[in-house]
């Protein structure tokens, strides 16, 4: 097996750092970062990723750490770059952190006479950006021409947070943008066998292409959820019909397919809302004008908005109202809150006059840099619900599955809940004053179907 360098030890890089030494191969991670560098080098993973401690824990003895770029290329002769591609304050891509580190590697190349080195970009980029942007720099810095003395690739990454480890283990496909015909050679070989005969599908196209495939494949995942969250707004306004049951119908259909058609409270993290704004930008800057894109954002931005009216619509004026909010990160199984949408909420929240208290299994300490005095911070869920007015779910944790109609009425000021997730099942909160996103009036309604099979029942509010 190859020696390979990773350069960025954020989220991305790490989790394919422990991945290639887990399937054997040595590893040198390279970040500018000296803490991170610091912590990683002492065992210990800056962020929360389900199963990557123990991963690093496994194969400690074939990764090593450096700040420095050059180390990391000069001992490998394949290079994978992941480090981050925010947005800019008008929503366009930031590259000055992958133009500066693909500068580096181009210069520590200058010195390095061994067999043809292949740098692949994992990071985000914008449609153009690897051919028209990282190929100059690396060809100008090492003095070397893509095709001759230096290989380039760019291959999109579709890793979800929290399930990382399996999303690059078994991944559905592995796209290969090349610059070069060896670029492409040679990462289908890498992959074939880093996935021992049993590799997934394998599409070679250029760089512009793969570009092209990562931003699609956001952009449609994010238009499902805006999708879904668009028609739970409509069920919300018909008597006895619940999102839930109509995404479950709709996505039996095989060509929409039933993943990512979970109503609620709207997408977050890192990549979504930001690659949908970077492609917008992109298509404007080609003189395209879309009309989806923005539409996406625009349901998004909403849906914060909407889960704040359900608890209005429950309590009244929120002013002075204690609201305890469940779950900070954008999703569950990471302590992530990068774009999380509780943080627009919170703001919701506060402006209409509200107290918040929050609580969150894994995010608290991240929570608190960016949100410091504005919100209490309980340090259990039970905690969290004491003497509060209305309880908001924002986030899916497992934990918060075992809320119960006992707990919120023993715990809370008055039980009401607003489940933002779609958590529970409405009959089992009898006697608790309940709102769901996408769930329609219950009173009045003739059941066509057992009321024991779906949740059409009216329920009794003590608010
Ligand atoms: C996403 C892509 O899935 C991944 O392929 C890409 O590489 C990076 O961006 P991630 O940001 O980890 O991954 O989160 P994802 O699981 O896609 O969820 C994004 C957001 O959508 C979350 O806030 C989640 O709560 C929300 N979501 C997802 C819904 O509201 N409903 C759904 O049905 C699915």
């Amino acid at each position: 097996m190859g020696t390979v360098s990773v350069v960025g030890a954020g989220y991305v890089g790490m989790v394919s750092a422990a991945c290639l030494a887990e399937r054997g191969h040595d590893v040198t991670v390279a970040d500018k970062n000296t803490a991170r560098i610091r912590l990683l080098g002492e065992g210990k993973v800056p962020f929360y990723e389900p199963g990557l401690d123990d991963l690093l824990e496994r194969s400690r003895s074939r990764i090593s750490f450096t700040v420095s770029t050059r180390n990391a290329v000069e001992r490998s002769d394949l290079t994978f770059v992941s480090v981050s591609t925010p947005s800019r304050k008008d929503g366009a891509i930031d590259l000055s952190q992958i133009r500066s580190s693909v500068r580096e590697i181009g210069r520590a190349l200058r010195s390095k006479s061994q067999v043809k080195h292949l740098i692949v970009v994992r990071s985000t980029v914008v449609p153009g950006t690897t051919w028209h942007v990282i190929r100059p720099i690396l060809e100008r810095a090492s003095g070397l021409r893509v095709g001759e003395g230096l290989s380039l690739a760019m291959q999109p990454e579709f890793l979800s947070q929290g399930n990382a480890i399996e999303d690059m283990l078994h991944p559905d496909r592995i796209v290969i943008g090349e610059c070069d015909n060896e670029a492409g050679d040679r990462l289908e070989t890498f992959y074939k066998e880093f996935h021992a005969g049993n590799a997934p599908p394998i599409l070679r196209m250029n760089s512009t292409s793969a570009e092209v495939v990562k931003y699609a494949a956001n952009a449609f995942l994010a238009m499902k959820v805006s999708f879904v969250n668009e028609i739970a707004g409509i069920c919300e306004r018909l008597e006895g019909v619940d999102v839930v049951r109509v995404a479950e119908a709709v996505g039996l259909d095989s060509r929409i397919g039933g993943r990512f058609l979970k109503a609620g409270v709207g997408f977050g993290g890192s990549c979504l809302p930001k690659d949908i704004r970077a492609l917008d930008a992109r298509a404007e800057e080609l003189r395209f004008r879309s009309f989806l894109l923005p539409a996406i954002l625009r349901v998004n931005d909403r849906q914060k908005r909407r889960v704040v009216q359900l608890a209005r619509r429950l309590l009244g004026s929120l002013k002075g109202k204690r609201v305890a909010l469940l779950g900070l990160s954008f999703k569950p199984d990471t302590d992530d809150m990068r774009g999380a949408p509780s943080v627009e909420i919170i703001g919701h929240l506060r402006r209409a006059g509200a107290k918040v208290v929050v609580y969150d299994p894994a995010a608290m300490q991240n929570a608190r840099g960016l949100l410091g005095g504005k919100v209490s911070y309980a340090a259990s869920l039970r905690e969290c619900l004491r003497a509060a007015d209305v309880c908001i779910v924002v986030t899916e944790w497992d934990e918060f599955k075992a809320l119960s109609r006992d707990v919120l009425i023993s715990e809370m000021n008055r039980p009401v809940l607003v489940d933002g997730r779609r958590m529970y099942d409405p009959e089992d909160f009898a006697g608790v004053a309940y709102a769901a996103i996408g769930l329609g009036p219950m009173s009045g309604m003739t059941c066509h179907i057992p009321c024991k099979e779906r949740s059409i029942r009216q329920f009794t509010s003590r608010a």
